[in-house]
């Protein structure tokens, strides 16, 4: 079953009539299709286990691309693991139901809290990012009388990665430990009593679309790996990170039984437990983002402006990375005459960034009309914040014939709640 799709001119989420939903629980609103996320992991399960039959594999979903604990709950339900990369996600994920036994933990900046709780939590693995890391791990394993399993995250100098602020495997990225000083890097965080060496982990940018830079990575940690077995160092777990891109206009996505076959061809002569942290892959195309057009006006020189009551604060992407996604009236009526045009679809927000498409061509949106921002269920609401005293978006979960708020929308005094005003200020 698609999961969006028109019926009778109406845009439907597994059936259920967006334009309705706007109706009775307002915009903003995210909706994400629960048969769709399960498809989205199966599909990628499915060509793993047909290419790689031999390996033990869990699929660690990257929290990170929509965290909400419905959704994790609903992936801890098909097996699914997680990776993480902070200390809220290490608990949403256990709340949720993820086995910590199916937990990584990637990232540069682990704090001792967040270190600790992992270690507490038994997760599989946590994936190291500099050698001063490690020494923490280390200090905080002995001081509970634990070992931790680790992971050194390799950066093996490859671009991945549609846009230069989600490529994370170049050299000079922040991320991992370089390349050529991995050896002595595994050298010394195995002679570390408070360390269990476990794995190697790599991740080199997010919405890749061609196989190359998988395999070029790959490839890398293979020979790696070699170099690590010459040494006496065996590992358990290949962490081979994410990335794998999907379509929003009209990119070709990244296909999962050729990517498999990649991972076979790169890495799969070694006799390890191979993890793979996919997150855009997983919700990306399976939540959309409803919105109202608030006003459509128009500038001297005679463009149109569609003004949403949504914006960067709700859906960060087109003004971060300039990212394109594709808004479908949730009504596309025959009937209503529209004239076309070309617009710009702009969100409330006082910043010239906050647009979601320029120089759109079709039937005028109107006052009132509902919209579908697709491809928005990762990176979404996982990156919306309060900005401009915005409350929240509300979120709702689809399947069929369910229909579910995850989280109501709050009121203003929500947005304060906690902040306190000094009483010293009566000086002033
Ligand atoms: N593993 C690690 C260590 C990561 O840093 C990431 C994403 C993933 C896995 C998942 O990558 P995915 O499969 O979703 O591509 N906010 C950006 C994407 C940032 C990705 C950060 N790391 C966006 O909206 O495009």
């Amino acid at each position: 079953m698609k999961a969006f799709e028109y019926i009778n001119n109406r845009l439907c989420v597994n059936k259920h009539d967006l334009a309705e939903i706007a109706a009775i629980h307002g915009t903003p609103t995210y909706i994400y299709s629960a048969e769709r996320i399960v498809e989205n992991y199966n599909s990628l399960n499915a060509a793993l286990a047909q290419e790689l039959p031999d390996h033990q594999k869990t699929i660690c979903y990257a929290v990170k691309a929509n965290s909400h604990t419905a959704v994790l709950s609903l992936l801890a339900r098909q097996g699914c693991g997680a990776d993480i990369v902070s200390g809220g996600e290490l608990f949403r994920c256990l709340e949720a139901g993820i086995k910590p036994e199916n937990i990584v933990f990637s990232g540069v900046g682990k704090t001792d809290h967040e270190i600790e709780f992992a270690i507490k939590s038994n997760i599989l693995q946590i994936n190291a990012e500099s050698l001063p890391e490690v020494e923490r791990i280390n200090e905080i394993a002995q001081r509970l009388n634990k070992t931790a399993s680790l992971g050194l995250r390799i950066n093996p100098d490859v671009i991945g990665g549609d846009h230069d602020k989600i490529s994370t495997g170049r050299k000079d990225d922040k991320f991992g430990i370089d390349y050529d000083h991995g050896l002595d890097g595994y050298k010394y965080a195995a002679s570390l009593p408070g360390i269990d060496m476990t794995g190697v982990s790599v991740h080199i940018g997010s919405q890749i679309t061609t196989q190359t830079p998988f395999v070029e990575a790959y490839n890398k940690i293979a020979s790696f790996i070699d170099t690590l077995n010459n040494h006496g160092i065996y590992l358990k777990n290949i962490d081979l990170g994410g990335g794998i891109g999907i379509t929003y206009t009209d990119e070709q996505p990244l296909d999962p039984v050729a990517y498999a076959r990649t991972v076979k061809e790169t890495v799969g002569r070694f006799d390890a437990r191979l993890i793979f942290e996919p997150g855009r892959a997983i919700t990306g195309d399976a939540g959309v983002l409803l919105a109202r057009v608030q006003y459509v006006k128009t500038s001297p020189s005679g463009r149109n402006f569609v003004i949403l009551d949504t914006g960067m604060s709700e859906m960060m992407r087109p003004a971060l990375y300039g990212s394109k996604h594709p808004i479908l009236p949730c009504l596309r009526d025959p009937a209503a005459n529209k004239v076309d045009g070309v617009y710009d679809i702009v969100g409330p927000i006082c910043e010239s960034s906050d647009v979601f498409g320029r120089d759109l061509k079709g039937p005028l949106p109107q006052a009132g009309d509902i919209v579908a921002i697709m491809v928005s269920g990762a990176y979404g609401m996982s990156m919306a914040s309060n900005y401009n005293t915005r409350p929240y978006p509300l979120e709702i979960m689809a399947s069929q014939p369910h229909i579910d708020v995850i989280s109501p929308r709050k009121d203003y005094s929500a947005l304060i709640a906690g902040e306190t005003i000094p009483e010293w200020l009566s000086k002033f």
